[in-house]
C-alpha cells in the first residue's frame, strides 16, 4: 500500500483550524474485564450492564462535564429516494444539534430511517434538503474532495457487522483510513499498535478478523474509528451481532471514550441499549419525534 497520500498533498485549507481541539491520548486502557460489572436474568433476554462513572451525578448516573458547543446541526433535513418515477421520502424535515462531548443516542425501529440519518450525519450520502453543519460550516458548500477529507479525520464510523477487510490484519484494518486521509506528523503505524493496546488486542495484531471473536472484531473496528483521532464517533447498532456480555464491553468502551471528551452517536433499535447515552433522539417514520435531555 503505497499510494498513500500525504497530509499536504491534499489541498483543503479550511479543515486545519478544525484540528486544533485534539482530544488528549488516552493511554489507559478501553478494554478491561475487571472494570465491567455484567449479569444477566437467565429467563430474559435483558442484561444489566454497568459502565464506569465517574463518581459524579449525571443524567445517566455517571457524571460528566456540561457539553460544549455544537459539532453537528441538521437543519430542516429532507431525504428521499427515487425509485422509478417515484420520489419515496425517508426522512422529512429532521433537525437535531448534537453538542461536543455529547452521548446521544439515535432509536427507532427498523426502516425508521436511522441508518440514512446516520450516513446524512457522517457525509457519507447528502440530504435532499436542508442543511447540515459540523462546526459552524456547512458541508453542502464543500466539494467532493473536501467532505471526504473532513470526514475521514473529524468522524470514526462503527458499524453493526464491523466491516474488516477479511484479508487484512487487524494492524491493517486500524492503519488503513490513514491511507486516504492523515494527520500531519502521525506515526500511523505506531499510533495503530498503541489504539489496538488499548482495546486489548496487543496479542491479535497480526491476526486476520476470521481469526477473531465477533467482541474482538468490534475492537478492532474501534481502533481503527480512533485512528485519526475524530471529534465525533458515529456507531450504526454496535452491538447489533453481539451477545449481551460483549456488548456491554463496547458500550464500556463507548462511555469511557465518551468521559475522555469524544462525542459519541450510537444508533440503536434497542431501549436497552440507549439508556446509557446521556441523551436519547427518537426517529419514527422519518421524523424526530422527541428529543429527552
Ligand atoms: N438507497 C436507498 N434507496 C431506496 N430506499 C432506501 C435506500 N436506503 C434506505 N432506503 C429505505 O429507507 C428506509 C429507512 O432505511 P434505514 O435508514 O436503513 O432504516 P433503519 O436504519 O432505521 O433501519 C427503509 O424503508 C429503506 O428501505
Ligand atoms: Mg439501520
Amino acid at each position: 500500500m503505497n499510494s498513500k497520500t500525504a497530509d499536504h498533498e491534499v489541498s483543503f485549507p479550511d479543515v486545519s483550524s478544525l484540528e486544533t481541539d485534539a482530544r488528549d491520548e488516552n493511554k489507559e486502557k478501553l478494554f478491561s474485564e475487571e472494570k465491567l460489572s455484567y449479569s444477566e436474568t437467565s429467563d430474559t433476554e435483558s442484561f444489566k450492564c454497568e459502565l464506569p462513572h465517574s463518581g459524579q451525578s449525571g443524567s445517566n448516573g455517571r457524571g460528566k462535564s456540561q457539553p460544549g458547543p455544537p459539532v453537528i446541526e441538521v437543519i430542516n433535513v429532507k431525504k428521499s429516494y427515487t425509485l422509478g418515477d417515484m420520489e419515496v421520502p425517508i426522512l422529512s424535515d429532521v433537525n437535531l444539534t448534537v453538542y461536543a462531548g455529547e452521548f446521544l443516542a439515535i432509536m427507532g425501529p427498523s426502516g425508521s430511517g436511522k441508518s440514512t440519518l446516520m450516513n446524512l450525519i457522517g457525509f457519507l450520502d447528502r440530504p435532499t434538503e436542508g442543511k447540515i453543519l459540523i462546526k459552524g460550516r456547512d458541508i453542502i458548500k464543500l466539494s467532493d474532495k473536501e467532505v471526504a477529507r473532513l470526514r475521514g479525520l473529524e468522524i470514526g464510523f462503527i458499524f453493526q457487522t464491523f466491516n474488516l477487510i477479511p484479508r487484512l490484519t487487524a494492524l491493517e484494518n486500524v492503519e488503513l483510513p490513514t491511507y486516504a486521509n492523515s494527520r500531519e506528523g502521525v506515526d500511523t503505524r505506531k499510533r495503530a499498535k498503541e489504539l489496538l493496546d488499548m482495546v486489548g488486542l496487543a496479542d491479535r495484531m497480526h491476526h486476520k478478523p476470521g481469526e477473531l471473536s465477533g467482541g474482538q472484531s468490534q475492537r478492532v473496528a474501534i481502533a481503527r474509528a480512533l485512528i485519526n483521532d475524530p471529534a465525533i464517533l458515529l456507531a450504526d447498532e454496535p452491538t447489533g451481532n453481539l451477545d449481551s456480555k460483549t456488548g456491554c464491553e463496547i458500550l464500556g468502551m463507548f462511555a469511557r471514550l465518551n468521559k475522555d471528551g469524544r462525542t459519541i452517536i450510537m444508533i440503536t433499535h434497542d431501549p436497552e441499549i440507549a439508556k446509557y447515552a446521556d441523551r436519547v433522539v427518537l426517529v419514527k417514520d422519518g421524523i424526530i419525534q422527541s428529543n429527552t435531555e
